[in-house]
């Protein structure tokens, strides 16, 4: 009997512990499968891989582990020309998302239309596979669905890459690693809200926007201007380039850090990048001696900062 307030104190603890489990794991996710999928976010989740935040194939966040989004405008198979499609390349071994590995979470109609026509739940990610978002019916409404072109179309992933190059090549899924690592998201929210918001960032988001995104990057506290919709209003990779590596080149005030340490070392043409030359002539700039600031580097194909680019302007 000497114990018997322990016993109760332990099962109150048991009961605590499970209930709270329950609220934040179990109740969100009845939730979330009662919601049908979005195109934005079956674009959200194929585009960005498993995790868009920590995780085991990428411990330090250096935008590992992650798919591939590649613009065709012809069949990579039988390069037949057709409409542009946005494959999703999951080279071997890349993780799927939860829309793959769970169809039930893309919610009513998608996960069926997913499993029966776009055949997801055959894919293997040993091996490797593509995807891509189809449209079909499910009780008389137009669904979003995902289709394994793989198994329906026969496209490798290697095929894909290919076809595509790396000029049509997006390194989103990275890019959102960069976003999270690099903490925009303690200035930048990504959630315009249902107020005038609406006149200059565009429309807040809708619920099925979020299945499967892992973690979300709402942001809190709004510092700078929300970027859900940032690439509609400016698409400018030049405008982008210059704000990145120095953000007073292009807004002399701007309280923006300095991102010019995710070019790396070298540049496009693998020569090496001199910053303490850049920021000399950027200083002479400032003070008026010279009329134009330096030119900034073009950044190398597999830079940091082109996973950063890719994510920013996919923000549409
Ligand atoms: C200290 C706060 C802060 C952080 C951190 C920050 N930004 Fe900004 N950002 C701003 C402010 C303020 C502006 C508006 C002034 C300007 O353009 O620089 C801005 C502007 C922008 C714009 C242009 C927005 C528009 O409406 O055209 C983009 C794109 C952007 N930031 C991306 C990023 C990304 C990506 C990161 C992380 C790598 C980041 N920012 C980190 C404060 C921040």
């Amino acid at each position: 009997m000497a114990f018997r307030e322990y016993k109760i104190g332990a099962r109150l603890f048991g009961v605590a512990l499970g209930g709270s489990m329950i609220i934040t794991l179990y109740m969100p996710t009845v939730d979330m499968t009662s919601v049908t999928v979005t195109e934005t976010g079956l674009k959200k989740q194929l585009s960005y891989g498993r995790i868009g935040g920590f995780s085991y194939e990428d411990p330090f966040l250096q935008g590992e582990g992650k798919p591939k989004t590649v613009v065709l405008n012809k069949d990579p198979s039988s390069n037949a020309p057709m409409e542009t499609v946005e494959a999703f390349v999951y080279e071997a071994g890349i993780p799927f998302p939860s829309g793959i590995n769970h169809p039930r979470t893309l919610g009513p109609g998608a996960t069926e239309l997913s499993v029966q026509k776009g055949r997801v739940e055959e894919a293997d990610h040993n091996s490797g596979a593509v995807f891509v978002i189809s449209r079909g019916t499910h009780n008389g409404e137009t669904v979003n669905y995902i289709e394994n072109a793989t198994v329906t179309r026969g496209w490798q992933p290697s095929q894909v890459l290919n076809a595509g190059g790396d000029a049509n090549t997006q390194y989103i899924g990275s890019g959102k690693i960069m976003f999270v690592r690099e903490g925009c998201w303690w200035c930048h929210t990504l959630l315009p809200e249902q107020t005038q918001d609406w006149q200059y960032f565009g429309i807040p988001p809708r619920l099925g926007d979020f299945n499967g995104e892992s973690p979300t990057a709402f942001g809190s506290d709004r510092k700078a201007p929300d970027l859900l919709h940032v690439g509609s209003r400016n698409s400018s990779k030049e405008w982008m380039m210059m704000h990145f590596f120095n953000p007073r080149l292009v807004q002399p005030h701007s309280i923006m850090p300095r991102y010019d340490y995710l070019w790396g070392e070298q540049d496009a043409d693998g020569k090496a990048i001199d910053f303490d030359a850049w920021r000399a002539a950027y200083n002479d700039y400032k003070a008026g001696k010279v009329v134009y600031p330096p030119d900034v580097p073009s950044y190398a194909a597999d830079s940091e900062i082109r996973y950063l680019m890719d994510f920013i302007l996919s923000l549409k």
